[in-house]
């Protein structure tokens, strides 16, 4: 045969993958082919595909004699929004999107070529774990990617989309990423399916249940975002790298912002209610603060108590980390410290700034926390801020209380740039509990005992729950008006552009895991 035909041949057949019953039967279960999920991805005719005529090494029950160009795995690179990444795209139509030798051989090509050249990697994520009839190879290929995975940690972003099934040992690649994807009724993720549960612990679930979307976007927060179809998931994936640098010896992309950075958003003067009781929403706060109101929130659907997500100022990106007053009066748990310490530890790894909008009674009392750990949760937190060296800002917009005033990126971890609201209340505690404990033998021995707790609270409130202590020792830099807040953070974000902080010299802290 020409050879020219012949490689035309091969082509074809590689483009193929699984043959074309099994791209209908993808198409049918609602999910696109792994070629079609990377042409919508990507910036269009940007993919440049990698070992398209590999094929696996498997001789054992009968494997020798289906033998399918590519081996179930799509992987190469292209642009994005005209940026390098570098892609991999499980292909179930063949053997089930199983991992076998040569398919995490094609992966852990493309990992090192873009911790070589400094470039993100996604992975697409839709198979059924590890090829059995691989046996051990492909344990070790999974482990060579996670591997990898932990060798790029910090260094590259790395994103996962999880767009089929996702099991067993195969969900710690995933776990290891920055970011994790999920979409509606295609997506789940488990250790071990319903079937086990049911003979182990006879407890009965169904898929969606047990790893889908909303439970790990919810309950678990092992995804950052659940997405109503794949379009959806690849706009997320767009607009997330938009906010992040190539890699970690690069500043994230700055862009020419459309809104005034001397704009005063003067409705943030009343956003705070007058009674310290009332809730809010953070949110407003934020998005009246930002560029053009642009704000993408991660993880927005587990800790709600706490919002972290990316932003721009002045089009440079941000950061945000928030206590959210309108849930649980944004206390600190275990859940809001670990979702918190996670977002503050990839920004810092990649040079994103740091904004925190502090309001946040203190750390949430009782057994389920204590026994939970909240201890060793809550020191995550404080450990992530104590360790960024990126440009730190915060904004105590009204309660920052005991120990989480401390955590909440304070001037005594190490922020560049700390304000108060002029309704701010920096102290150990809030007034009425500050009162039952000094004061108790007072309230106690008094002729009306209300009475006296009123003019106490009132006493306390005027002395303490205030910015002014906090001000007067240079804990704060300065009390602003609120629809300052803006220009004061753009300023302050210029001022620490060229800021340089390194830590002790060491193989690695020890975060309070
Ligand atoms: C080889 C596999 C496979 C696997 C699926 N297939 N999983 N082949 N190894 N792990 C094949 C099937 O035989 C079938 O081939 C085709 O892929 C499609 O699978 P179906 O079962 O028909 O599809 P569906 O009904 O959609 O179910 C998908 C599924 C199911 C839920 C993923 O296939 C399944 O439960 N697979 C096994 C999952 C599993 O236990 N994997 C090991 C996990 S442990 P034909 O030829 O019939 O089309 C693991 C360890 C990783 O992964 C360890 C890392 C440290």
């Amino acid at each position: 045969m020409d050879p020219v035909e012949q490689l035309r041949e091969k082509a074809e057949q590689a483009t193929l993958g699984g043959g074309k019953e099994g791209i209908q039967k993808q198409h049918n279960k609602g999910k696109l082919t792994a070629r079609e999920r990377i042409e919508t991805l990507l910036d269009a005719g940007s993919f440049v595909e990698l070992d398209r005529f590999v094929v696996h090494q498997c001789h054992d029950f009968g494997m020798d004699k289906k033998k399918i160009l590519g081996d179930g795995v799509v992987t190469g690179y292209g642009t994005l929004d005209g940026r390098l990444i570098y892609i991999f795209a499980q292909d179930f139509t063949v053997f089930g999107g199983s991992l076998g030798e040569m398919y995490a051989q094609k992966i852990c090509k493309i990992m090192d070529l873009a911790m070589r050249t400094g470039a993100p990697v996604i992975g697409l994520n839709d198979s059924g774990g590890a090829r059995i009839q691989e046996g051990v190879t492909s344990l070790g290929g999974y482990a060579e990617i996670f591997w990898r995975n932990v060798m790029a940690s910090g260094v590259i972003p790395q994103i996962s989309a999880v767009l089929g099934p996702c099991a067993g040992g195969a969900v710690y690649s995933p776990a290891m990423t920055d970011f994790i994807i999920m979409v509606d009724e295609i997506s789940h993720m488990f250790i071990t399916g319903p079937e086990v549960i049911k003979t182990v612990t006879k407890e009965e679930v169904t898929f969606e249940e047990l790893g889908g979307s909303r439970t790990h976007a919810g309950k678990s927060g092992v995804a950052h975002f659940a997405c109503g179809d794949e379009q959806e998931c690849f706009a997320t994936i767009k607009r997330l790298l938009s906010f992040i640098p190539q890699n970690n010896m690069e500043d994230p992309p700055v862009i020419k912002s459309e809104d005034d950075p001397n704009r005063k958003d003067t409705e943030l003067a009343s956003i705070v209610p007058d009674s310290p009781e009332k809730p809010y929403d953070i949110k407003d706060v934020i998005t009246r603060v930002v560029d053009t109101n642009d704000f993408l929130e991660i993880h927005k659907d587990y800790a709600q108590n706490i919002v972290v997500g990316f932003a721009r100022l002045d089009g440079r990106p941000v950061g945000i980390v928030a206590n959210q007053p309108s849930v649980l009066a944004g206390v600190l748990d275990i859940a809001a410290s670990m979702k918190g310490a996670r977002f503050v530890r990839f920004c810092d790894a990649f040079n994103i700034p740091l904004v925190t909008f502090v309001d946040v009674p203190g750390f949430l009392p009782g057994t389920d926390q204590e026994w939970g750990g909240i201890i060793s949760h809550g020191a995550k937190l404080l450990y992530a801020f104590c360790e960024a060296t990126v440009p730190k800002l915060t904004v105590i917009t009204r309660k920052a209380y005991g120990g989480a005033y401390d955590v909440m990126n304070s001037k005594h971890v190490r922020a560049d740039f700390n304000i108060a609201w002029p309704q701010a209340e920096i102290a150990v505690m809030g007034p009425q509990g500050a009162v039952n404990i000094i004061f108790r033998r007072d309230v106690q021995e008094a002729d009306d005992p209300q009475k006296k707790v009123e003019s106490l609270v009132a006493e306390y409130r005027e002395k303490f729950a205030n910015p002014y202590v906090a001000a007067e020792r240079g804990y704060i830099d300065d009390v602003v008006e609120p629809p300052e807040t803006r220009p004061r953070l753009i300023s302050a974000l210029t001022a620490l552009q060229n800021k340089r902080q390194t830590l002790p010299p060491k193989k690695h802290g020890n975060i309070p895991l």
